[in-house]
């Protein structure tokens, strides 16, 4: 499949992810069709794209006839075949359960046309595992999108075994086309890449916080306002370039040794789950939370948090 053939999209899961990974297409004029078990999951669905496209035009990142458009391109499902068939990429953001997403790909195929891409959200699963009774494997590949969907700009793109180039060359074009980065991950390791990053990290500022070092709020402020700043311009081996890598040689030998390296989860984590402090959704995390979620209080935090993200992300990427 070559990206001036494909046309149409199917997004399959309607959830956190897919509603998001669906606008994103939709932005860019790509018919949309997307499906779910339950119409009120639909419905849900569509309002909230639909509110998230308003917000883009309040920020000055989409023109002002655009929202009618994009909501007319975007038609929603129960029926699994009438979603793929005719659908040149398809997109599974469904649970991230092994047997559900062999089981779905397996009837993707049964129905969606010969060349059709069919691409995975997975974060945590390999493409060769999900695929295993796919017959076609070449056009199956990850595409890791990270949350929220339509505003972060990176999407990892990972082969499984027998992915063909053809496939990872035409997923990669069509992300750049919608506006995306699209990252080209050689190697399907867990958590691929920037999980990966991520939880070195978080296994570090776990510590200093459980040490003391510290508050959560002073640990947020001092990694926003330092590597955060200068991670989201410039990444970091520029950074490591633009230092001098003997200074990094001198600072790694130094703390290397020091940092912490544990194979366990950290500990905080677990004591903050096992006393129900879930964050956000529980009222209670690193921070405190007073929401009442039936005067939708909730959706005001994030679309407070989605408002502060389309800044850097119009500032950053947009008309790059
Ligand atoms: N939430 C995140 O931050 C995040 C980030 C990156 C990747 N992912 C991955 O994206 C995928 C979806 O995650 P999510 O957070 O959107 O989950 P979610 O629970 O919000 O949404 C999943 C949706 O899939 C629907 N569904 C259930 N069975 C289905 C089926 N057989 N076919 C199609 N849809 C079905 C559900 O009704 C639900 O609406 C998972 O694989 C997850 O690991 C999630």
């Amino acid at each position: 499949m070559r990206l001036e053939n494909i046309k149409t999209i199917a997004v399959l899961g309607a959830g956190i992810m897919g509603h998001g990974i669906a606008q994103t297409f939709l932005m860019s004029g790509f018919p949309v069709r997307l499906f779910d078990l339950k119409e009120s999951i639909l419905a849900t669905a569509r309002a909230h794209i639909g509110k998230n496209l308003e917000l883009f035009q309040d920020m000055g990142l989409l023109e002002e006839p655009a929202i009618g458009p994009a909501l007319k391109n975007l038609s929603t499902t129960t029926d699994l075949r009438d979603a793929v068939q005719g659908s040149d990429f398809i997109v599974e953001a469904a649970p991230e359960n092994l047997a559900l997403k062999q089981n779905l790909f397996q009837q993707v195929e049964s129905f969606c046309r010969e060349d059709a891409i069919i691409a995975s959200n997975t974060s945590s699963l390999t493409l060769t595992d999900i695929g295993a009774r796919v017959k076609k494997k070449e056009r199956l590949v990850t595409t890791h999108w990270f949350n929220p969907p339509h505003i972060v700009p990176t999407v990892e793109v990972v082969k499984g075994e027998k992915t063909s180039d053809e496939t990872v060359d035409t997923t990669v074009a069509l992300l750049d086309r919608i506006k995306k980065l699209p990252v080209k991950i050689n190697l399907e390791l867990p958590g691929f890449l920037v999980n990966r990053v991520q939880v070195a990290m978080a296994r570090e500022i776990l510590d200093l916080y459980e040490k003391g070092v510290a508050s959560a709020a002073d640990i947020d402020k001092a990694i926003k306002g330092s590597i955060g700043f200068r991670l989201a311009s410039i990444g970091m081996f520029l950074t490591m370039d633009l230092a001098g890598l003997d200074i990094w040689l001198k600072v790694c030998e130094n703390l290397a040794p020091r940092i912490q390296s544990s194979t366990e989860p950290p500990k905080i984590l677990q004591e903050l789950v096992s006393q129900g402090r879930y964050g956000i959704k529980s009222g209670r995390g690193f921070y405190d939370y007073t929401l009442d979620f039936s005067k939708g209080e909730l959706d005001e935090a994030v679309r407070k948090r989605d408002t502060e993200f389309l800044k850097r992300l119009k500032d950053l990427y947009w008309d790059n």
